[in-house]
C-alpha cells in the first residue's frame, strides 16, 4: 500500500516559489492500477517522482508498505527503490547500449551475478515481447518497442511498484493500446501496483481501477473509474470526460431544434432497460433519438441518449420527472422555443 501524507512540493527558483503539489493526501491499494489525471502543470509528474523520492517534498510523508522513504538513509532508499519501477514518456534508453544491455544495466545495479542477469534479461524480453530484439540498438526500434524495453527494465529486480509518467503519450493510437494491455497483463499476472498519470482520459478509461484528478497541484477529485465517468463532480472532471465520450451536439444541430432537447444517462443494469420506450407509451410526447451510445467502463454499461421531446409542455415535463426517477442523470440542454 502507497499512503501519501499531506504531501507538499514547493520548488524556490530565485525569482519565486512555484507550488508543485500542494498537501496531497492518497492511498492507493496493493494491486490497483490507479491513474492520475490532469492538464500540464498540475502537478502530475512532481507527485510521481516524490513516491520513490526521485523528488524530496517539501513536507509530508510517503509510506509504503509501513516505511516511510522519507525517513530512510541513502543506502536504504537506494534498497527500497530496487522495489519501485519507472517508465518514462521518452523511455530514457542509453542509445549506446543494446536492448539487452539496457535491461541488463538495472540488474548490474543490483550486483546480480552474470548468470542470473542472462537468465532474468531473457525472462523479461520474453515477456515484453521482444526476445528476438535482444541484440538490437534504440535507434532500431518503433516507439512502442522502446517503451517495451523501458517495462522490461523497470521490472528488472521485481519491483512490487510501476510508476509511469506519461507512459503512453509519445504514442501512436493503437500502439498506446497495446502498451496498455501489457501493463494490464503485467498488473493481473505479476500483481504489480501500478500508479500511471496521464492527460489523456481515454488511457484511464482503459485500464484504471480508480483515478485521481489534479489541478493546481492539488487532488480535485478522486474515484473509481465508473463513478468518476458516471458521475463528475468538479467542472475539470465533466470536460476530461466529455473529450472521451464526445456527446456534445453541435451548435447548428441544436439551433435547428423546436422541441426540449435532454440528455439522458443511464448506468449499470439499466442501461439495458427499455425506459425511454415506457416513458413515450405512458406519456403524450414524442421524442427523436438525435444521439446515443452505450460505452463499457471497466466492463460496465454506462448509456448516453440525446433526445429531443415534443408535445405538450405539462407531458414533457411529466416524461423528464418520469425518466429522471429511473435513471441516474437526465439534463435539459435546451427548452422548447
Ligand atoms: N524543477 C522544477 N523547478 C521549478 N518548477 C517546477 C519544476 N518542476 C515542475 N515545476 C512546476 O511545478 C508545477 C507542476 O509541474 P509538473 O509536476 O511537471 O506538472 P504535470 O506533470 O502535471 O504537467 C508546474 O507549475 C511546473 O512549472
Ligand atoms: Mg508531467
Amino acid at each position: 500500500m502507497i499512503e501519501v501524507k499531506n504531501l507538499v512540493k514547493v520548488y524556490s527558483t530565485k525569482k519565486n516559489k512555484v507550488i508543485g503539489v500542494d498537501n496531497v493526501s492518497l492511498t492507493i491499494k496493493n494491486g490497483e492500477i490507479f491513474g492520475i489525471v490532469g492538464y500540464s502543470g498540475a502537478g502530475k509528474s512532481t507527485l510521481l517522482r516524490c513516491l520513490n523520492l526521485l523528488e524530496r517534498p517539501t513536507s509530508g510523508q510517503v509510506i509504503i508498505d509501513g516505511v516511510d522513504l522519507t525517513t530512510l538513509n541513502k543506502k536504504e532508499l537506494r534498497q527500497a527503490r530496487l522495489k519501485i519501477g519507472m517508465i518514462f514518456q521518452h523511455f530514457h534508453l542509453v542509445s549506446s547500449k543494446t536492448v539487452f544491455e539496457n535491461v541488463a544495466f538495472a540488474l548490474k545495479a543490483a550486483k546480480k551475478s552474470k548468470d542470473e542477469i542472462e537468465k532474468r534479461v531473457n525472462e523479461l524480453l520474453e515477456m515484453v515481447g521482444l526476445s528476438d530484439k535482444r541484440d538490437a540498438y534504440p535507434s532500431q526500434l518503433s516507439g512502442g518497442q522502446k517503451q517495451r524495453v523501458g517495462i522490461a527494465r523497470a521490472l528488472a529486480n521485481e519491483p512490487t511498484v510501476l510508476l509511469c509518467d506519461e507512459a503512453t503519450s509519445a504514442l501512436d493510437p493503437s500502439t498506446t493500446k497495446s502498451i496498455l494491455a501489457l501493463l494490464k497483463k503485467i498488473n493481473r499476472e505479476l500483481g504489480i501496483t501500478i500508479v500511471l498519470i496521464t492527460h489523456e482520459m481515454e488511457v484511464v478509461k482503459d485500464i484504471c481501477d480508480r483515478i485521481a484528478v489534479m489541478q493546481d497541484g492539488k487532488v480535485i477529485e478522486l474515484g473509481t473509474v465508473y463513478d468518476i465517468f458516471t458521475n463528475p463532480k468538479e467542472e475539470l472532471t465533466k470536460s476530461f470526460i466529455n473529450s472521451v465520450l464526445q456527446f456534445d451536439l453541435p451548435d447548428h444541430l441544436l439551433k435547428k431544434r423546436t422541441g426540449t432537447i435532454v440528455k439522458i444517462q443511464f448506468k449499470g443494469e439499466i442501461a439495458e432497460e427499455a425506459i425511454v420506450s415506457d416513458m413515450l407509451q405512458t406519456f403524450k410526447v414524442k421524442g427523436n433519438i438525435l444521439h446515443g451510445k452505450i460505452e463499457y467502463i471497466q466492463d460496465m454499461p454506462l448509456g448516453i441518449f440525446v433526445m429531443e421531446l415534443t408535445g405538450d409542455p405539462d407531458e414533457i415535463q411529466r416524461a423528464i420527472d418520469y425518466i429522471s426517477l429511473r435513471t441516474n442523470g437526465l439534463e435539459v440542454i435546451a427548452s422548447a422555443a
